[in-house]
């Protein structure tokens, strides 16, 4: 850990199968930041019982979104790559910041709101937690930025809002987070319905690429996205969001900017633009795909590397939770 450095903290939940918004709105931001700040990074394994999981397909996936972290560029010597209940101190800030947080704020939660309606059979207390586990995460590391989709946007107000209340309250405890955004791919939407973000858990399975998905199937969906009757690749989000959600996705992708690629397809029909997206896509899938199975063969490799990664991570963890405890007056002994 460099001292001078910032420190950036950011988890992804294991449930369902990873979406390129999750790559592009999260992941690939991971990669880029990685030599700028001191990183922690995640799989948020806590949040995702917060709806009913299958143990051992939890255990599997746990593994898995590790495997694919490191193998879309996130490097575990520079990083401290660990699973969320494999470091207490989660749990413990989580209780204590629970009393500084209201409950009409937690019941005004958009996504509290959204899965409460999807899972309406089990409301439970940790649903409506969840953005207080969140903060948790964030300012156990004392972290300065996060990088996340804009759909993480209010529960990242809500840790601000936490982490200034408790310093309001005694002194100065936690580094108030900001969000950080890569511009382009902050809001990737669903293929099929591009007013909707792109999602794991998508009820149409054709509006969402997943990274598992093999080349055949992503060219399929690609062929399939909602454009417009146009025939004009031209980014315009408000009056053509289907083409524009796709030029985002190329741009990204090839790492043009969307100017390049609009040039790129001019005077084309959609059909070839669609083509070309979906390649673009699939040629950058390949080797990540590839490169998860080869990790996955390797478990002790990985378990390896989060064991270090829960270490490293506890060291700091441990250390707010103390200072946390003292403030509040809990008897240490
Ligand atoms: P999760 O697991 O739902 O999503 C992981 C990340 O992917 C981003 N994302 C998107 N970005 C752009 N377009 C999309 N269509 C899209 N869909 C998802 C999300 O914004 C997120 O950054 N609560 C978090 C996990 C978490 C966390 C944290 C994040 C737990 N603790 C602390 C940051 C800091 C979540 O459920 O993300």
């Amino acid at each position: 850990m460099e001292e001078s450095k910032k420190t950036l903290y950011s988890a992804i939940q294991p449930t369902n199968n990873l979406t390129i918004g999750n790559y592009l709105g999260a992941i690939k931001n991971w990669v880029a930041l990685q030599n700028d700040y001191n990183c922690f990074y995640a799989v948020a394994n806590m949040h995702a019982i917060t709806v009913r999981q299958n143990p051992a397909e939890l255990r599997q996936r746990t593994l898995s979104l590790a495997a694919l972290f490191i193998a879309c560029g996130v490097d575990p010597d520079k990083c401290a790559l660990y699973v969320q209940s494999n470091v207490s101190a989660h749990a413990e800030l989580c209780w204590v910041l629970n009393t500084f947080t209201h409950v009409g704020e937690m019941e005004r939660m958009t996504q509290f709101k959204d899965k409460s309606l999807k899972h309406a059979d089990n409301i439970n207390m940790g649903l409506m937690d969840y953005p207080v586990l969140m903060a948790a995460d964030i300012l156990l590391y004392q972290a300065s930025v996060v990088p996340i989709g804009k759909d993480q946007t209010q529960h990242l107000e809500i840790a601000r809002d936490i982490a200034q209340r408790f310093n309001n309250a005694y002194t100065p405890t936690f580094t108030v987070p900001q969000g950080v955004y890569l511009k382009a791919a902050a809001n990737i939407c669903d293929l099929l319905n591009p007013a909707k973000k792109m999602s794991k858990s998508a009820e149409n399975a054709n509006g969402s690429i997943f990274l598992s998905d093999d080349r055949d199937t992503i060219i399929r969906k690609f062929k399939r996205a909602v454009t417009d009757s146009e025939a004009c690749v031209k980014y315009d989000s408000e009056n053509k969001p289907g083409v524009s959600n796709l030029l985002s996705i190329y741009s990204v992708f090839t790492d043009k900017s969307i100017a390049e690629a609009e040039a790129e397809f001019a005077g084309k029909g959609y059909g070839d633009f669609k083509l070309a997206v979906g390649e673009a896509v699939a040629d950058k899938l390949a080797p990540i795909q590839a490169e998860q199975a080869k990790l996955l063969a390797d478990k002790s490799y990985l378990e390896g590397v989060l064991k270090s990664g829960a270490e490293r991570a506890a060291h700091t963890a441990n250390k707010t939770v103390n200072k946390v405890y003292k403030k509040i007056g809990f008897y240490q002994l």
